[in-house]
C-alpha cells in the first residue's frame, strides 16, 4: 500500500503512539482489502458501547488519552449503554461508571457526546461524494444510499480513522463497488415505517453480497429511510442500496445498475405479508413490552406516539419505552412531549436502548416493536419474542395488553 511520508511517519512513530497504532490498524485492514492508498475521511461515527468494549476497551481508550491522543476530524458516538438523564438520579452500577468513562475519555479526545445511533435526526448529514468513517451498522447504507456520501461499516477501525483522519480506499469509497447487481421491482404498496423495516429485511437478505436497485417506491420520509436501512444492514452485509429516484446516484435503473446480465426479483404483497410473518415470534396476544425508537426516535416519531395515544394510558401491566438521545429529549421536552408521554405512562429513554444497555430485556418476554432492528436484535440477543406491526397497533398494544394482528387472523 501507497504511504505518503507524513502517512509513513505516522505509520513509525514519530507522530506518538496513538497514530502509530491506529495507523497500523488502517494499513493491516487495508492490505486484507487490497487498498492501494488511505484517503481522507470527512467524519467518523464511533461505537463505544460499554456492554461490548468492556475492561480491555476502557484500558485502550483511557491509554489513548494519557498518550495524548486527540481526534482530528468531528466524531459522533453511538448508542452507549446508559440512559444518562436516568442514571443522573440515582447511583451509578460499576458498569455504568465504567461507560461513561469511556464516554469521558472519546470527549477529551474531541468527540461530540451525541450518543445517537440515529445521527441524521440531529443533522449529522455526510454531503455527497464525502469519504467517511462511520460504525454502527444501521448508518452505513443511509450515508452511501441517501446521501450519498461513502462510507464501509467500520469496527475499531473508526477510532484508528478519527485519530489520523484517514481512511483505506476500498468498497464503498471506489465508484465500481458502488454499481448494482441485482434489480428489486417492489410491486406491493409500501409506506410506514414498519413496512418500510420488513421490506428492508427481505432485501438485506436476498441480495446476497451484491448491491440492490430498487424501483417501485415513493417518496419515503427521512424516518422510513433510516428504518429500512437499519433493517437492510441488520439481515445482510451490503452497505448500499439504491433506491430509484432517491438515491444520488440512481436517477434511473440504468445509472445504478453494473454490467448485465443481473436477477430481476419481484417483491409483492404476498412476500411482504411472509416477511411480517417471520418477524412475528410471538404466540399470544399479552404484550409485556412496547419498544419504540430504534434507531432513535426522531423528534416526530415522539411527536407521533404522543398525538396517537393522546390521554390514553398504558396499561400497568406494560413497560412502553421510546429510544431516543439526550438532544432530542431536550427538543421534545421543550415542547410538552415528555410531559403528556410520562402523564400516560410511557418511558422516553435517553441515549441508550432496550438492547444497548445493561439493563437486559426479560428472556421470554413478549416485546412489541415497529422497528425490524429491534425485532431481529430484542430476539436474537435477549430471547424475548416478537409481535411486530405499525405505531399505532404498538400503542394499542401498550395501552390494551394486547396484540390485534397475529398471523392466523390474517394480518
Ligand atoms: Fe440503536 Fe439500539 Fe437499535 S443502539 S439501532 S436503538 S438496537
Amino acid at each position: 500500500m501507497r504511504l505518503s511520508p507524513e502517512q509513513r511517519a505516522m505509520f513509525e512513530g514519530v507522530r506518538g503512539w496513538p497514530q502509530k497504532l491506529a495507523m497500523e490498524m488502517l494499513v493491516a485492514v487495508g492490505r486484507a482489502y487490497d487498498a492501494e492508498e488511505l484517503i481522507p475521511t470527512r467524519s467518523v461515527h464511533l461505537v463505544i458501547d460499554g456492554t461490548a468494549l468492556g475492561e480491555p476497551g476502557l484500558r485502550l481508550l483511557e491509554r489513548l488519552v494519557d498518550e495524548r491522543g486527540q481526534f482530528v476530524v468531528p466524531v459522533t458516538i453511538n448508542a452507549i449503554a446508559v440512559d444518562r438523564r436516568a442514571a443522573s438520579e440515582r447511583p451509578l452500577t460499576k458498569e455504568e461508571t465504567a461507560q461513561l468513562r469511556l464516554l469521558e475519555a472519546c470527549a477529551k479526545m474531541g468527540c461530540i457526546a451525541s450518543c445517537s445511533c440515529n445521527p441524521f435526526s440531529q443533522g449529522f448529514l455526510p454531503a455527497f461524494g464525502e469519504s467517511v468513517s462511520w460504525s454502527e451498522s444501521a448508518t452505513a447504507p443511509f450515508v452511501n444510499s441517501v446521501l450519498g456520501g461513502r462510507t464501509n461499516r467500520e469496527g475499531a477501525t473508526a477510532l484508528a480513522s478519527a485519530l489520523t483522519g484517514l481512511t483505506p480506499a476500498y468498497g464503498m469509497h471506489l465508484d465500481a463497488e458502488r454499481k448494482g447487481g441485482v434489480l428489486f421491482e417492489v410491486t406491493a404498496p409500501i409506506s410506514k415505517l414498519h413496512r418500510y423495516g420488513l421490506l428492508g429485511a427481505l432485501i438485506g437478505r436476498r441480495c446476497n453480497g451484491r448491491v440492490p436497485v430498487i424501483t417501485g417506491l415513493e417518496a419515503p420520509s427521512r424516518d422510513e429511510l433510516v428504518g429500512f436501512s437499519a433493517a437492510f444492514a441488520i439481515h445482510g452485509s451490503v452497505n448500499m442500496f439504491h433506491m430509484v429516484g432517491i438515491t444520488p446516484e440512481a436517477p434511473t435503473p440504468e445509472a445504478a445498475m453494473g454490467a448485465a446480465p443481473y436477477e430481476t426479483v419481484s417483491i409483492d404483497e404476498a412476500a411482504i405479508m411472509a416477511e411480517w410473518k417471520r418477524t412475528q415470534g410471538a404466540d399470544r396476544r399479552e404484550v409485556d413490552i412496547v419498544s419504540i425508537g430504534c434507531p432513535h426516535a426522531s423528534l416526530e416519531q415522539i411527536s407521533e406516539v404522543a398525538r396517537i395515544i393522546d390521554g390514553r394510558q398504558v396499561k400497568r401491566t406494560v413497560r412502553f419505552v421510546v429510544h431516543t438521545n439526550d438532544d432530542v429529549f431536550a427538543a421534545a421536552e421543550r415542547e410538552g412531549l415528555i410531559q403528556g408521554l410520562s402523564r400516560a405512562g410511557v418511558r422516553v429513554t435517553s441515549d441508550n436502548c432496550s438492547v444497548v444497555s445493561y439493563d437486559r430485556l426479560p428472556r421470554g418476554a413478549k416485546l412489541a416493536t415497529n422497528s425490524a432492528k429491534m425485532a431481529f436484535l430484542a430476539s436474537a440477543v435477549s430471547g424475548v419474542d416478537i409481535l411486530y406491526g405499525g405505531v399505532d397497533e404498538c400503542v394499542e398494544a401498550a395501552t390494551t395488553g394486547r396484540w390485534r394482528n397475529l398471523p392466523e387472523s390474517g394480518g
